[in-house]
């Protein structure tokens, strides 16, 4: 029988390593990750925002990835990423996605436990498979191209997400995994070099919480701290500007070296290889291949 993603999570803990999350905003993507997961045999998720499932509509993109998983046996699992509110928590699960995100890192932290327990109450009410993770520490909120540090993140050593908050969350809200503030940015700051990841932050919330760990905002990270941010205790990595990015240039090449071509499919053809590549790449490190 088909592994849940609680069951491919939990391998993952006990094997070290770590199961990747790409974020899509169109098939094109959905396509990149797919034949990423086919050539490396490794699980998968798939991430979307609220803008990437309204862009692609959330029964759509639920359609489309249960329809692959059928027919390629991929382990491909479709996650509802950053969700602000209950109610778009709800539209999710009542879609039948595998996994939400509430986002209450902007919340205090006692708004943000009420919330999150309001969303882990209502999964587990409709399907106990259905897991739920939240944020602890604000990283930023948009994947693109940073010309500064986004105002508020969570960076220095006193803000970073901690050990005893972390295990006071897991305990109030019986959320299934963390995402917590650990030295990463949601997005990549224009120089390319984005802030260290601070390991021994994440052994120390390993230590406090057994729920498996999150790692946002994956980004511009070097492939050095992603081995030992794995080795430390993360169980699920998210990437998406390095798509986006490989997404835009490939188009943009290919639309500038063939300006009389008007097929989708033929334009879109190199932009998809450029997403897989980096997927694949990632997909590789993360399980410590
Ligand atoms: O949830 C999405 C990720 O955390 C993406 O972060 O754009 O920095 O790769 P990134
Ligand atoms: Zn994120």
């Amino acid at each position: 029988m088909e592994k849940t993603l609680r069951q491919c999570l939990s391998d993952a803990q006990a094997g070290n390593y770590a199961i990747g999350h790409f974020n899509i905003s169109n098939i094109e993507g959905l396509w990149a990750v797919v034949h990423a997961a086919q050539n490396t045999g490794k699980s998968v998720i798939v991430g979307v925002s609220e803008g990437e499932r309204d862009f692609l509509g959330i029964k759509q993109v639920k359609a489309l990835v249960s329809s692959v998983r059928d027919e390629f046996q991929v382990p491909i699992f479709l996650n509802a990423d950053h969700t602000y509110s209950f109610d778009r928590v709800k539209e999710a699960i009542d879609a039948g996605f595998d996994s939400v995100i509430f986002d209450g890192a902007k919340l205090s932290f006692e708004e943000n436990l009420k919330e999150t327990k309001k969303c882990v109450e209502y999964a587990r009410s409709v399907n106990p498979e259905i897991l739920v993770e939240a944020e602890l520490g604000y990283i930023g909120q948009s994947s693109k191209v940073l010309d500064e540090i986004p105002e508020g993140a969570s960076l220095s050593e006193e803000t970073l997400t901690k050990p005893e908050e972390a295990e006071k969350f897991v305990k109030e809200t019986g959320i299934d995994m963390l995402a917590p503030a650990v030295g990463t940015l949601h997005g990549i700051l224009r120089s390319g070099v984005n802030p260290e990841i601070n390991i021994e932050r994440i052994k120390a919330i390993k230590k406090a919480v057994k729920v498996p760990l999150v790692l946002h905002g994956g980004s511009g990270s070097t492939s050095s701290d992603f081995e030992k941010a794995v080795e430390a205790g993360i169980s699920i990595v998210h990437i998406s500007t390095e798509i986006r990015i490989a997404f835009r240039d490939a188009l943009k090449k290919d639309l500038q070296e063939n300006p009389e071509e008007v097929a989708p499919y033929k334009i879109m053809k190199g932009a998809v290889q450029a997403m897989q590549k980096i997927v694949e790449d990632r997909i590789r490190l993360f399980s410590g291949e």
